[in-house]
This record gives structure tokens, sequence and C-alpha cells, in this order.
């Protein structure tokens, strides 16, 4: 029950895709059908544009911070203390397979910002500051969030974090890969959709 509660709630939360429910309700389309195909804050930027882009990277986030809160508030008093982690998991899964949109969702990166902001802020600003910075240098938005989402887990072990949020983040990095194996491929292929690049669907 403790643990069940929280780790639910949090799924369903991550399961609201902001990206798709502006899309529609502003512009009358499914984002995941324009661009690359994914319903995230990179997406709305290439679709619909800076503000909207914006407003989507900070709610998807959000839901991030606010399923670890969900799970430190609920699994108070619990006899486990990873709750809050799973909690965090839940969001991503959430985000990426949305039981509220067929389980066709995003990559899980802004998210993964809220997520990993809330349990492990230090290492969350070194990968954030790397990945901002390469994605700067490239204008490859999946490169940052690729190199965001596998850093953490190295530093985490790094800065002696707990196991539970070491293994945590690996598995977030491994959500990561999976759900952006169809950019690795265009960028080993030199194919990859830039910031500020007109582009057809990917995935
Ligand atoms: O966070 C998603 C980003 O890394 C890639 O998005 O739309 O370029 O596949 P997209």
């Amino acid at each position: 029950m403790h643990t069940f509660v929280p780790v639910l709630l949090a799924y369903l939360l991550g399961s609201i895709s902001f990206s798709f429910l502006y899309g529609k309700w502003f512009k009358g389309i499914d984002i995941r059908k324009h661009g690359s195909g994914n319903a995230g804050a990179t997406n709305t930027l290439r679709v619909i544009g800076v503000g909207p882009a914006i407003a989507v990277l900070l709610l998807d986030a959000g839901k991030g911070v606010a399923a670890v809160w969900i799970g430190k508030w609920l699994g108070a008093g619990a006899e486990v203390s990873y709750i809050p982690v799973l909690a965090g998991l839940a969001a991503i899964a959430g985000h990426n397979w949305p039981v509220f949109f067929g389980f066709k969702g995003g990559k899980g990166i802004a998210t993964t910002i809220g997520v990993t902001a809330t349990l492990c802020i230090v290492p969350a600003l070194i990968a954030g500051a790397a990945a901002i910075l390469l994605i700067v240098l490239t204008r490859y938005v999946s490169l940052g969030s690729l190199v965001f989402a596998a850093l953490i887990p190295i530093l985490v072990w790094f800065m002696d974090f707990p196991s539970d949020i070491f293994w945590a983040t690996l598995l977030i990095g491994l959500f990561a890969i999976v759900r952006h194996r169809t950019n690795i491929v265009k960028l080993v292929k030199g194919k990859e959709n830039k910031i500020g690049q007109k582009v057809g669907a990917s995935s």
C-alpha cells in the first residue's frame, strides 16, 4: 500500500503529456504526427515555437519534481526508504509510455531533469551544464540529452549517493538510450535533426 499508491499516482501524473495537450488544445494537431514525431519539448519547439516549448519543458520537468515529492510525502513512515526514487522512475515511465495516450509518449528527458534535480541536485547540475554546452556547440538536443542521462549515474556513483539513487539513475540512463535509439542511429549517420532545422518524422 505504502509503495503502490505513490508509484501509481506518479505514473498517472507522468502520463499527462503536456506537448500533446498543448498541440491538441491550441493548434488542433497531434504533435506525434509532426516534426520528429516525439511528444516532448524539443519537438514542440520545432513544430510550434519557443514559448510553448519552454512551457512544456517546465511542466514536464515539474511532473518529475512533483512525483518525487509525492513519494516523499506518501512514503513517509514506510519501512522502505526508496519510495521517492520509485515514484520518480514511475513518472518518467509514464511520460515515455503514457496510459492516457496509447502508450506513445516522449523520451523522458524533461521529466528526468525534474526527478534528478530533486533526488541528486549536484550531479543533475553538472550533467546539465555539460549537456547545455554540447547542445550549444553541436545543435543536437538528442546528443545533449543522452550525455545528460548517461553522466548522472556516473556522477552519483563517484559522489557516494545512496545505492537506490544510483540504481534508479542507471535505469533512467537506460530509458534514455532506449527512447533515443532512432536519434542514435541518425547521429551516427550524421542525419540527426539540429535545432532550427525543418525535419521529417523520425520516431
Ligand atoms: O528530449 C528529446 C530530445 O532529446 C530529442 O527530441 O524531437 O529531436 O527526437 P527529438
